[in-house]
């Protein structure tokens, strides 16, 4: 996906800096051709000479030093670069960026490029939730750049909390998404992911140990397939991914609400959800109290919210899931028919090593008209990139 990529690596001045020296290196062998700029403050950090070791080439950090006079460097780098990553981003070149401030290489340059620009912000977590770098990294968004959020973890202050850079691969692996094939472009692509959380009481609910991690890879997967992603999410433990739209709901019936809300003009829906079948057919505003012996909670339906939506069908692709512990195939079978789906899902969730809270799992597709897909045992990541292949060629 890199190779031969011309991506400009622009290092502001952070502690983190030093992760990107691992990432210019990573790209390089990775086949891309990288250039760094840095700031001066960068440098305060890490030398230019470790970036021109790793790269090959001469790093920029003066608009007014021209290693070649026949060229105006930052209008040709602008112009050549594939992609811009900034990282790390430090508050100050977030807030430059956002006020299209060029007072120096890097803001000069990013000013003058038409290229997708990723920004990578690590800081200290006070300076990230400051309003001022919540409102630029808001507006940056607005912008058209793409930001990776930063990870969480100890920080070089002392301070443990948001703001880490990501890894060199995890970020390699994200910009290497940027290249992927756009075969969603255009599309809009709807995804529930996680358990629902029914109420007993304020303080009490049923719920289910779905972790939401198929339900995220299918967004991941179908954002960088260049779709418009909306995932409708119950409460998770994990982290949401950046670049797609997120409703957070609670119950079976908001989420049911939230699928319903742009249903029509969506292209592929996909239930990932661990949607609960049954919720109490009572709800306490109070607490209840210990009743000192057996207590009976009487439940009702849930309304099936795939169901639902395969009978308001019109033109989009709909796709179920199946847990199953037995009989996957004809309980999957039977699904696809009673929910009116283009696509059950199944997997199979009595073996520990895949399903619900695993990294990976293994699922037989089954399709409206009798098709029979299998896919080995895989990261869920993985399996998403080929499901959404799927799906897409299914399209009308
Ligand atoms: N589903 C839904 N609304 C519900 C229950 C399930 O939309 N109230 C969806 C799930 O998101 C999944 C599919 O239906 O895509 C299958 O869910 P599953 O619980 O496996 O099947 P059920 O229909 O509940 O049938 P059973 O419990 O009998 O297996």
């Amino acid at each position: 996906m890199l190779t031969n990529r011309n991506i400009l690596l622009c290092v502001g001045g952070g502690i983190a800096s030093y992760k990107s020296a691992a990432l210019a290196s990573k790209l390089v062998q990775a086949g891309a051709h990288v250039q760094v700029a840095m700031t001066r403050n960068a440098q305060q950090f890490v030398g230019k000479t470790t970036f021109e070791a790793l790269t090959r080439k001469a790093v920029y950090d003066d608009v007014f030093i021209e290693h070649d006079p026949s060229k105006i460097a930052h209008i040709d780098l602008a112009d050549e670069a594939d992609l811009i990553v900034v990282a790390p981003a430090t508050a100050n070149l977030i807030a430059k960026l956002a006020h299209g401030i060029a007072d120096d290489f890097i803001t000069t340059t990013i000013l003058a490029a038409t290229c997708p620009v990723i920004v990578a912000p690590a800081m200290n977590v006070n300076m990230l939730e400051h309003p001022a770098t919540v409102r630029n990294i808001e507006q940056l968004k607005q912008d058209g750049v793409q930001v990776i959020a930063p990870g969480v973890g100890n920080l070089a202050c002392g301070w443990v909390g948001k703001g880490r850079l990501p890894e060199p691969e995890d970020l390699v692996a994200t910009l290497s998404t940027f290249f992927e094939d756009k075969y969603l472009a255009g599309r809009k692509v709807l995804i529930s992911a996680g358990p629902t959380v029914e109420r007993i009481d304020p303080v009490r609910y049923l719920t289910n140990d779905s972790s939401g991690k198929t339900g995220i890879a299918l967004a991941e997967a179908a954002r960088d397939a260049g779709a418009d992603v909306t995932l409708v999410h119950g409460p998770l433990r994990i982290g949401l991914p950046t670049g797609i739209s997120t409703i957070a709901v609670e119950s079976g019936e908001e989420m049911l609400e939230a699928m319903l809300r742009d249903y029509e003009t969506q292209d592929i829906v996909i239930m990932s959800a661990a949607v609960a079948d049954y919720r109490p057919s009572v709800q306490y505003d109070q607490k209840q109290k210990k009743i000192h012996g057996p207590l009976r909670i009487e439940l009702e339906e849930t309304t099936d919210i795939l169901k639902t939506l395969g009978e308001q069908k019109q033109h989009q692709l709909l796709v179920g899931f199946a847990a199953e512990t037995t009989d996957v195939e004809t309980f999957a079978k039977q699904k696809l028919i009673r929910k009116k789906a283009d696509f059950i899902v199944a997997n199979d969730v009595s073996r520990s090593d895949i399903g619900f809270v695993s990294d990976e799992n293994e699922v037989v597709v089954f399709g409206k008209n009798d098709s029979v897909t299998r896919y080995d045992q895989q990261l869920k990541s993985t399996l998403a990139k080929s499901l959404m292949r799927q799906f897409a060629e299914a399209l009308a």
